[in-house]
């Protein structure tokens, strides 16, 4: 069986209602990066922090996967499908897709900040100052934040190394260490990327270029791989 890995980022779940970051009206256009996403915005003034993620999972708790979603869980009839997301939110999951890999953490839980081990659920949005884990300390979004470490990387290049086709959607591709991943995919391989604003990619080959949203773009390559 082939393998299909596929690459996400935040224009998968824009037609979810779920704002991008670089978009006009994006994320990062509302909000300065180093107020809200980095370990010094949640030494001085966690609860900002907290805000920042409780009212993004708000959204995501009251998003639906959309027909993107959707149509790549329709591709495990016939493949083994890796999806490595930068994405926080679990829209993929919430589709039915079996293997779901975040580089960037994931939005609905949060974790001790005495022990990184030590990761929960959060029951419905919000995570509150003074909500604290079994060892006493305030807990944290478990998200990746600019400035720290990836640990998910390591092995999401070994499972790019191992596609015999890859699927970008919906990213930018400007977040380093995600965005070189497209560069561990054998060179001979299948690529494609779906984003409304996709252009090639310098000195990758094999990749087609497709100007769709999700929602569209996606469905229409899944009936391009199950028709084979
Ligand atoms: N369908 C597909 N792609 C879309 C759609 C859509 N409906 N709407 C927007 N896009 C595309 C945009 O054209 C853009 O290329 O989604 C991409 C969004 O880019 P960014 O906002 O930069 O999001 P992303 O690439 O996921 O950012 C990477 O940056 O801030 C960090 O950790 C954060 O994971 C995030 C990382």
């Amino acid at each position: 069986m082939k393998t299909i890995v596929v690459l996400t980022g935040a224009g998968m779940s824009a037609e979810s209602g779920i704002r991008t970051f670089r978009d006009h009206n994006g994320l990062w256009h509302n909000y300065r990066v180093e107020d809200v996403a980095t370990p010094e915005a949640w030494e001085r003034n966690p609860e900002l922090v907290l805000d920042f993620y409780n009212e993004r999972r708000k959204q995501v708790v009251e998003a639906n996967p959309n027909a993107g979603h959707k149509a790549l869980v329709q591709l495990e009839k016939r493949y083994r499908v890796k999806i490595i997301t930068q994405n926080v939110d679990d829209l993929h999951e919430r589709a039915g897709s079996s293997q779901v890999y975040h580089l960037h953490g994931e939005i609905r839980k949060s974790r001790s900040t005495k022990d990184p081990g030590l990761i929960f659920p959060i029951e419905g949005w919000e995570l509150k100052w003074g909500d604290r884990c079994p060892l006493g300390s305030q807990l944290r979004p478990h998200i990746v934040w600019f400035g720290e470490a990836v640990p998910a990387f390591e092995g999401a290049t070994q499972i790019v190394k191992e596609a015999d086709v890859l699927i970008i959607i919906g990213t930018s591709l400007s977040v380093y260490p995600a965005a070189s991943l497209l560069y561990y995919a054998d060179a001979s391989i299948p690529k494609y990327y779906i984003d409304p604003q996709a252009t090639p990619v310098n000195d990758v080959r094999n990749l087609k270029v497709i100007q769709k949203k999700a929602g569209e773009g996606v469905p229409l390559l899944m009936e391009e791989l199950l028709g084979e």
